[in-house]
């Protein structure tokens, strides 16, 4: 703890953070409980639990969570360790079932959490008091965040700015066309600085960099003329058709913005193609760009103007991160006939290997005896707010529960 202590203490603002951040058991125990068990986490999208029974179960640090759909149409959010010797109830990533029964011993609980059924239990045995633990549970325009604290933090600043942006895209009115997850060799803090800046995205991405600009502002001082002439065409066109599009004021907690794609593209595809021919809720225009949004600790998000992609980081070590993806699309789009699931997945899972190699070599070169906090380039600003918002949690639990 003293360790953390001094390491926070003598972090430079605008460097890298110090190799025992990424590398220590002990610092990702403190992460937990000071930033997965303190804000509000991505957890999935409603439009994948459609129909009452439909659950899924997503990871929150360490906390498995349960995400079921109700006959009433609610969604109820429950934390997946039963009651009786603690027992992960739901196994699966998703599934369809009216009532929870524990795989151990079969304690059921019904849609609202509550236990009604335990066998053998004596007689002062009291099921009222063995319910399942419900969690905070938010919804964004369908995208899901659960907090587990008590104590949530504020989230109608984040809704409020940001629901703008992605409204006109309509996640709730959505399918999963494809998901898959990966585990990268890396801490998760460099999964995450690793999305957070595209100085390497010339070099390393290719596929991506068809489509997607590497500049993350409209006046970036990096811009080429094809942007500098772009970029006023497309702000004309969405003003006109009410689409918001100048950077949202997140702080370093989320980020949110429009940005048109370069080479005449309208997709987030390999020739920049359309992913989904049916566009997504009443969207008819094709050429749209796409608003990104980043929420702490590891969500972020494409929304095109045919699919969405939702990416989410989950530490399993403190040397090993679960990427997981989802890319959406219409919830009428037929497969085969409107997308193919390779044109519409094939940038981004290659853009994830390229990512998860350099975050690997990334994680790999941070353990060396010569590696010393390095300094952010002028383009790495989304870095210096990710690692100031990250220490300012640190130091906030440190100083509050310790
Ligand atoms: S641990 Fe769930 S029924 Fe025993
Ligand atoms: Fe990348």
């Amino acid at each position: 703890m003293d360790h953390l202590k001094a390491m926070l203490k003598r972090r430079k603002v605008g460097h890298s953070l110090e190799g025992d951040f990424y590398h220590s058991q002990a610092v990702l125990d403190i992460e937990y409980k000071a930033i997965f068990e303190k804000e509000w986490v991505f957890v999935g999208n409603s439009s994948e639990i459609s129909n009452p029974g439909d659950y899924i179960t997503a990871m929150v640090g360490r906390n498995s969570v349960i995400l079921l759909r109700k006959k009433n149409g609610e969604i109820g959010a429950y934390l997946n360790s039963c009651r009786h010797r603690g027992s992960l109830i739901c196994l699966e990533k998703k599934g369809h079932s009216n009532r929870l029964v524990c795989p151990y011993h079969q304690w059921t609980h019904d849609e609202n959490g509550a236990l009604i059924h335990a066998g053998e239990m004596p007689s002062t045995f009291d099921p009222v008091k063995h319910s399942l633990k419900t969690v905070n549970l938010q919804n964004m325009s369908g995208m899901l965040y659960v907090c587990v604290s008590d104590n949530p933090p504020d989230f109608e600043n984040f809704k409020s700015q940001v629901e703008p942006y992605i409204g006109p895209h309509q996640p709730y009115r959505c399918k999963i066309a494809h998901e898959e997850s990966i585990v990268e060799e890396a801490n998760w803090k460099l999964v995450v600085e690793n999305n957070r800046e595209c100085y390497h995205c010339a070099s390393s991405h290719p596929e991506l960099t068809f489509s997607l600009t590497a500049f993350a502002m409209p006046d970036d001082p990096r811009a080429d003329d094809f942007f500098t002439e772009l970029m006023p065409k497309m702000v004309e066109k969405w003003e006109k058709l009410d689409l918001p599009h100048k950077p949202v004021l997140g702080g370093d907690k989320f980020r949110c913005i429009r940005l048109p794609f370069i080479n005449n593209a309208l997709s987030m595809t390999m020739d920049g193609s359309l992913a989904c021919r049916k566009l997504l809720g009443d969207l008819e225009e094709k050429n749209l760009g796409s608003a990104r949004m980043f929420h702490v600790p590891g969500n972020w998000n494409h929304f095109c103007s045919d699919y969405i992609l939702h990416a989410n980081v989950t530490p399993l070590s403190p040397e090993r991160t679960q990427l997981t993806t989802k890319w959406l699309v219409h919830e009428d789009a037929i497969e085969g006939w409107d997308y193919d699931i390779e044109h519409l997945t094939r940038v981004w899972q290659t853009t994830n290997e390229q990512d998860c190699t350099l975050a690997s070599n990334n994680h790999l070169g941070t353990q060396s005896i010569g590696y010393e906090p390095g300094t952010y380039a002028e383009s790495e600003f989304m870095l210096t707010d990710f690692t100031n918002w990250y220490a300012a949690m640190m130091e906030k639990y440190l100083s509050e529960e310790v």
